[in-house]
């Protein structure tokens, strides 16, 4: 896992879309698993100002989100497809076909599930996986005890997590407890995976993800089998890592240093 440390949420954000950025550059049809939640506001508000400065092309790729919650359908204003279209997908005009999301009112949630993984398969799986992480080290809505080779499926939400969500709903309004998520299996076949953790209420879930053992008891320690992932962090939720001072050595700043030979140990040629 390669762990990158900056200063605030806002830099750490900044980070997060300059990478989705660059694989858009790379691969303007990619495949992107994308996340919803308040942590991820600020990175869809650069990447739509990144698309509308030229940067990147905002209208090619696809993507798959990684839940909904069962019962609300798209056009409710707390479905997570509607945050979509209000953080991202209006703003940068990517078509309704190519922005894809389980449908929270399909009329058999779990064969809803299925055809979503199937989907997913049929684009050819997920070039980049966007991640937050919850409270309790859940990745999407795999809640704690979540098998590590899950499949799309539905699951119900944890009391903490349906607090922790209350505060997007009304007073009246009653917050679900049941999503279709995608799985831990699922993520794990993403070619890349690229978490965003901010704020120290999530400092305990990344240490345990991070430095803890693997275990469903924090669904995010999974990633810990990714061959290629990488967790961004601003300090607060970094403040419980044991080795901080090694990541910070290896990614000074968030970086990604040049490979240097040892100083006076070059290759001299012969
Ligand atoms: P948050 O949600 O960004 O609103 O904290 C993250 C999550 O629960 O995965």
């Amino acid at each position: 896992m390669k762990i990158l440390i900056f200063p605030d949420a806002e830099a750490a954000a900044r980070e997060t879309a300059r990478r989705i950025v660059a694989q858009l550059v790379a691969k303007p049809d990619a495949v992107l698993g994308l996340a919803t939640g308040g942590t991820m506001e600020p990175v869809y508000a650069a990447l739509a100002a990144a698309v509308a400065r030229g940067d990147c092309d905002g209208r090619r790729f696809t993507s798959f989100n990684l839940d909904e919650y069962v019962g609300l359908a798209g056009d409710h204003p707390q479905s997570y497809r509607h945050y979509m279209n209000r953080h991202l997908f209006d703003a940068i005009g990517l078509p309704a076909a190519q922005a894809r999301l389980p449908r929270g009112d399909a009329p058999d949630p779990a064969e809803e599930a299925r055809r979503y993984e199937a989907e997913i398969a049929a684009e050819g799986g997920i070039d980049l996986q966007l991640l937050g992480i919850g409270n309790n080290g859940h990745i999407g809505f795999n809640e704690p005890t979540s098998s590590l080779a899950s499949r799309t499926r539905i699951k119900t939400l944890t009391r903490g997590t349906v607090e922790a969500n209350r505060r997007f709903f009304g007073p009246d309004e009653q917050v679900p407890s049941l999503a279709i998520t995608i799985g831990i299996g699922t993520i794990l076949e993403s070619r890349e995976a690229l978490l965003l953790a901010t704020g120290g209420a999530k400092a305990e879930a990344v240490a345990a993800m991070v430095e803890g053992p693997l275990s469903a008891a924090c669904p995010a320690s999974a990633l810990q089998m990714h061959p290629r992932a990488t967790v961004i962090c601003d300090e607060e939720a970094a403040a419980r890592l044991q080795l901080r001072d090694y990541y910070e050595t290896v990614h000074p700043g968030g970086t990604e240093p040049a490979i240097t030979a040892p100083k006076g140990l070059e290759r001299t040629r012969t």
